[in-house]
């Protein structure tokens, strides 16, 4: 059992001092029941919450998807840029919202974001083994030699990375496959090469691939069928 105020507020579309105000004008009922008090306990899987008539659907957590566009920090506050929440819809947002990983303010494409840590959790400890992919440009053609160096792990200063796979597709490209996120991990894997990367877009995580009607900027909330293959590792 919770507070009323509390369980209406953690849906994000009011204050605790806006639910406080909707509760005493009497605009609240609890299972048809006119609430009394804010700090009313109810059991919010159980009852029905209306304001104004209209049943108050309680999500327990909310999985979006954002196709991140250049320039957005995945940070939660704006001290080091414009913060990728701010291209959350209003009807959408709520507290507690953070991206679930890190992308590089120039990075591109796949990101999630989440109020759920405990599934974060799980799509970024590298012991989850859950795939990030990258289509990557470089300023040289991707060699075999950086394949095999990829598949082999590379010697950053903090330690030596994970295998991670890397195809090459194109002149100037590469689909990279890391099952971890350090800091700049895949620039600093090119360089190490030689190489400088030009672009970074995030195609997949898990086994799913960014939809293609996801275009850049937007934000929708996942599916119950793809939250399941964010999640899968083979
Ligand atoms: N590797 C990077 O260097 N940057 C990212 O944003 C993601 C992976």
């Amino acid at each position: 059992m919770e507070r009323l105020d509390k369980v209406i507020a953690s849906q994000g579309q009011y204050s605790r001092k806006e639910v406080k105000s909707l509760i005493a004008r009497r605009r609240v009922t609890v299972d048809g029941v006119t609430a009394k008090a804010p700090e009313q306990k109810v059991d919010a899987d159980q009852s029905t919450i209306c304001i104004d008539g209209t049943p108050l659907t309680v999500k327990r957590q909310l999985y979006l998807l954002l196709n991140k566009p250049r320039g957005y920090v995945s940070s939660t506050d704006d001290s080091d840029g414009v913060s990728v929440l701010e291209l959350v819809p209003r009807e959408l947002f709520r507290q507690g919202l953070f991206p679930a990983g890190r992308l590089d303010k120039d990075t591109t494409g796949m990101m999630v974001i989440t109020d759920d840590g405990q599934m974060a959790h799980r799509i970024l400890a590298p012991k989850k083994h859950v795939k990030k992919r990258y289509l990557v440009t470089i300023d040289i053609p991707p060699t075999e030699t950086m394949r095999t160096r990829f598949a082999e792990g590379i010697n950053l200063v903090e330690g030596l990375t994970k295998p991670a796979a890397l195809e090459i597709v194109g002149e100037y490209q590469a689909l990279v496959t890391l099952t971890e996120g350090r800091y700049h991990q895949i620039k600093r894997m090119f360089s190490a090469c030689g190489a400088t990367v030009t672009a970074l877009h995030r195609v997949s995580m898990g086994n799913l691939n960014l939809p293609d009607d996801l275009k850049e900027g937007e934000v929708r909330e996942l599916t119950a069928e793809e939250l399941l293959k964010l999640e899968e590792i083979e």
